[in-house]
């Protein structure tokens, strides 16, 4: 990675003097167009696939709706055991799982799930777009708005500029613990101009009314108290959410976090259409995926992973303490992220559903089949398989996945893996299947426990192990669950998740 300071100008200079590079440039092929369903298509056609089963309806009045019925919902109750390695031998200790039982995890996951991450992913280079002085609530912050630029010398019809903005408190003593969040990236509080400033601009603006249309002095005349700019006021409530509680970014600052706001579209579109354009794209030259290729999740992870890269050069963060969060889509690409990438330090997962925290042998809500459906892109191409009904290779269902979500949890230990979810009541839907996640979330305890760490104690066995009730967090290990009574977000479990990781980080910032 490179950090450029300003480098705008001077590449478009050089890039206006040096008439070579046009001429390359209009000489790219564009990159292939598909729908979707084509992208779809032509990856069914590589694997040999004819037909996919359907997904269930979400509406639980439909004929073809989910299952909500537990009793049904175990179809595959043997889950792929995190701590028997594939020639069927135990990895009893820390360093077999290290060496040998973490690495053929990632291989699957990569191989059958999320897909490989290609070798030849060019480089990024942040530049800082401008710093802003602002308040969240009663903290006065730092926000810098970056873009990452990937290096698309191979391809020029594609550019990724990955947007971040990161926001750090200002008066910190030192460098400070910083939550990564999947989301729209932007100023959360833009400083304006105010008191003697906004005189000027308001005169200039009248000014400028008057040039463009003279009429108008009698209606400023008329109106001589008039500002066209006003102030907005200098404090305002937070915006609460329906359960109450104020935003993620209000929490953090209070606590003396920093956080990074990265738009995953800045990275990789959230649709199939954009495969061979995006990060994933600009890889391949514009042209449609192979099966082992990663899909969007993977990609949306790579990206939190080159906002660390820039975290890692910047002196206001603590590096070491970075974590990573998101919500349903991005719940899952947080859980990705920390699973493949192990310089996160702490995740939050909030409500990932099927592709996130829940097993993917359960047959309660989403299916497999939602997901290698309409949602295919969010994997790699083999994944389809796992729906197939017709293909050259017969048909296959989620008991054929080598791996499930137990494990995706597992290679997260010993580190801090925090999983939360709402209520179908307020909006957590059951298509999210809570009580899956648990039964992995129990499951991969067992390797933190391997590794000196402390996951979900005293529940047995993952196929018996019941859900806790509602708001009674798990929060005495480095693996922690919670389910809120909030609905569809992680707002409600943001204060918990962070005085669990203040304690672990033995964090306490200087008022
Ligand atoms: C759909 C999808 C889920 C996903 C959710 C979201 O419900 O089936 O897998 O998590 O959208 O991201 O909003």
């Amino acid at each position: 990675m490179r950090i450029a300071i300003g480098s705008f100008p001077v590449a478009l200079m050089l890039a206006a003097a040096l008439p070579l590079c046009a001429r390359q440039e209009s000489s790219t092929p564009p990159p292939v167009t598909f729908t979707a369903q084509q992208d779809q298509q032509n990856m069914m056609e590589q694997l040999g696939i004819k037909a996919l089963r359907p997904g269930p309806s979400g509406n639980e009045n439909a004929p073809n709706h989910a299952n909500y019925d537990e009793s049904k919902a175990n179809p595959y109750p043997d889950i792929p055991d995190p701590l028997t390695m594939n020639d069927g031998a135990k990895a009893t200790t820390a360093q077999i799982w290290w060496k040998r039982r973490r690495p053929e995890i990632v291989e699957m996951y990569s191989k059958y799930v999320y897909g490989f991450v290609p070798e030849n992913v060019p480089e990024v280079t942040w530049t800082v777009r401008a710093v802003d002085h602002e308040f969240i609530g009663f903290t006065p912050v730092l926000a810098k708005d970056l873009i990452g630029t990937a290096d698309n010398a191979s391809y020029p019809a594609i550019s990724v500029k990955m947007h971040m903005t990161l926001v750090t408190p200002a008066n910190a003593k030192g460098p400070v613990p910083v939550l990564i969040m999947f989301g729209p990236a932007g100023f959360p509080n833009p400083n304006e101009p105010r008191g003697e400033e906004l005189d000027r601009l308001n005169d200039a603006m009248k000014a400028l009314l008057l040039k463009q249309d003279p009429s108008l002095e009698d209606v400023l005349a008329a109106h001589p108290a008039w500002e066209p700019f006003k102030a907005s006021p200098l404090f305002q409530m937070p915006q609460l959410n329906a359960d109450g509680d104020p935003p993620n970014e209000w929490e953090l600052a209070a606590a003396g976090w920093g956080f990074a706001l990265l738009d995953p579209a800045s990275v990789q579109a959230d649709n199939g259409a954009g495969l061979t354009r995006g990060i994933i794209g600009l890889v391949n030259k514009g042209q449609p995926r192979t099966p082992e290729q990663w899909g969007a999740l993977r990609a949306w992870a790579w990206g939190a992973g080159r906002a660390l890269d820039y975290l890692e050069t910047d002196p206001a963060v603590d590096a070491k303490h970075v974590g990573i969060e998101g919500v349903s889509r991005y719940g899952k690409a947080a859980l990705v992220t920390m699973a493949f990438d192990q310089r996160f330090y702490m995740v939050l997962v909030g409500s990932s559903g099927k592709g996130g925290a829940t097993l993917l042998r359960r047959n309660f809500g989403e299916a497999v089949e939602s997901l290698t459906g309409g949602e295919y892109y969010w994997f790699d191409g083999n994944f389809m398989k796992y729906g197939a009904s017709e293909a050259t290779f017969g048909s296959m269902n989620p008991g054929d996945i080598p791996v499930d979500s137990n494990e995706l949890i597992a290679l997260c230990a010993p580190r801090l893996t925090f999983i939360s979810y709402g209520i179908p009541e307020k909006g957590d839907a059951k298509w999210l299947d809570h009580e899956g996640s648990f039964m992995a979330t129990v499951d991969a305890s067992r390797v933190f426990a391997l590794l000196g760490a402390r996951g979900l104690e005293g529940f047995g066995d993952y196929r018996t192990a019941k859900m806790p009730p509602v708001n009674d967090g798990l929060l005495d290990g480095q693996l922690a669950w919670r389910q809120d009574d909030g609905g569809h977000t992680d707002a409600p479990n943001m204060k918990w998740f962070i005085q669990w990781a203040d304690k672990y980080m033995s964090y306490a910032p200087q008022p």
